[in-house]
């Protein structure tokens, strides 16, 4: 299996010791840091904006994936690239004019990412595959931390794989949410390359050693 990428879900760290949380991901084997980012009217739930970003790059030695679940998210596309984020990824039910946002994401210098709801099929991202960089499937619905894997997930994952390499693009499928030691490993061989973990890494009583074992599924078969 080629390798695959862990972006821990700073959602589920302690804001109180953010921090601390930031530097426990830098010593890890972790590849990216998840920022999820909530509005309240996309999602329901409010998580945090651009100064937790900013503050979170501060610290970050590592890539900063930025999920926007929020309404017209073209409003914020340049702020959130200046403070910081490396791949910044939108969702597909918030884009009437999706083609464009990719572009504009990818104007600022940033890898540009589509994220599909449960709800969604991947038919819907055929046109877009060549010029986007990432598609995030979600495996759970929106908005909350420490939610159930959906099951229906890894259909998903593999007919949207096939798409991929049928045109030969070199998108990368990342699953996000309900992600944990328990469910890795199909999801890797279905063909996703970067697994998101929140609470399965944070709630863990070693998230150093839980990284290190997502990072490891696949390597010794
Ligand atoms: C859900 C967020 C996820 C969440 C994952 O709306 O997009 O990134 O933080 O958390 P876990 O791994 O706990 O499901
Ligand atoms: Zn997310």
């Amino acid at each position: 299996m080629p390798s695959h990428l862990i972006a821990p879900s700073v959602l589920a760290s302690d804001f109180a010791n953010l921090q601390r949380d930031i530097e426990m991901i830098n010593a890890s084997e972790a590849d990216w840091f998840h920022i999820d980012v909530m509005d309240g009217v996309f999602v329901p739930n409010i998580s945090f904006g651009q100064p937790v970003v900013k503050a979170i790059a501060k610290h970050a030695k590592k890539p900063l994936d930025v999920h926007l679940m929020i309404v017209e998210p073209e409003k914020y596309i340049e702020q959130f690239r200046d403070c910081g984020a490396d791949t910044i990824t939108v969702h597909l039910e918030a884009c009437p004019h999706i083609h464009r946002t990719v572009q504009q994401i990818k104007a600022t210098g940033a890898k540009a990412g589509i994220a599909i709801n449960p709800g969604t099929n991947v038919s819907g991202l055929e046109d877009l595959l060549e010029m986007t960089d990432m598609v995030c499937i979600m495996s759970v619905n929106p908005g909350f931390g420490g939610q159930k894997f959906i099951y229906q997930t890894i259909p998903k994952i593999k007919k949207l794989k096939a798409m991929i390499d049928q045109i030969n693009a070199k998108t990368i499928i990342e699953i996000d949410g309900g992600v944990g030691l328990q469910n890795a490993e199909v999801m890797l061989q279905a063909g996703a390359k970067v697994l998101v973990a929140g609470s399965s890494v944070f709630k863990s009583e070693d998230p150093i050693k839980t990284i290190s074992q997502l990072k490891a599924i696949g390597s010794d078969n």
